[in-house]
This record gives structure tokens, C-alpha cells and sequence, in this order.
């Protein structure tokens, strides 16, 4: 069972920049892309807890502010150092005005 849930307008996140949206309890890293896309990966750096959604959005991967880790916006995958484990990445969608994130298996 899995759903898209609205986590955000369209208008919330300009290109080039992310933020942090909670759904259940559960930090995402909502970013948009140069071209006006949006990705969404769990907020939590698996390095040391950095809040990813904080981060600096650079061609289509994050940067993690504590440490500078950068993590694949579309896979989650860690991609440079000192972070080696990646994080979950959920499928977004765009209906109207409404970011969704799908959610569940
Ligand atoms: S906490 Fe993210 S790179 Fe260290």
C-alpha cells in the first residue's frame, strides 16, 4: 500500500533551493532541480544526522551543511565522502499547484 501525499506547493521551493517537510513524523528533503523538478530524499544525513534539506542544491545532488557529504537527489546515493551509505529517495510528483511524495512500500 503506498500513497502521494501533498507535501508542499509548487511555489514553495524556487529552483535551485530545498526544504525540509515532515510527513509523519519523518524529515524529508524536498528540493528542486534547475529545470524546475523535484526530488525528495529523507532528511537525515547517514553520516553524522546533518540535515540534508539544509543544504546547498548543486547539479542535482545535495550537499550536506555539516560535513559537506553529497548525496544523489534522484537515487539517494552517497556520492562523496564522509558519507558512504545512502539515503531513501521517493518517487515526487507534480498534480496542479501540489508537490507529492509517495510513501509506503
Ligand atoms: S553529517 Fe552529513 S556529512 Fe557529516
Amino acid at each position: 500500500m503506498s500513497d502521494f501525499i501533498t507535501v508542499a506547493a509548487v511555489d514553495d521551493i524556487e529552483p535551485g533551493y530545498a526544504i525540509v517537510v515532515e510527513v509523519d513524523g519523518r524529515g524529508i528533503a524536498l528540493a528542486r532541480l534547475a529545470d524546475g523538478s523535484f526530488r525528495a530524499i529523507d532528511d537525515l544525513c547517514t553520516h553524522d544526522g546533518g540535515p540534508l534539506g539544509e543544504g546547498e542544491v548543486i547539479d542535482g545532488r545535495i550537499e550536506c551543511p555539516r560535513h559537506g557529504a553529497h548525496f544523489d537527489l534522484t537515487t539517494g546515493r552517497a556520492v562523496t565522502l564522509p558519507a558512504v551509505v545512502g539515503v531513501k529517495a521517493y518517487e515526487v510528483r507534480v498534480e496542479g499547484d501540489s508537490v507529492q511524495v509517495r510513501f509506503g512500500d
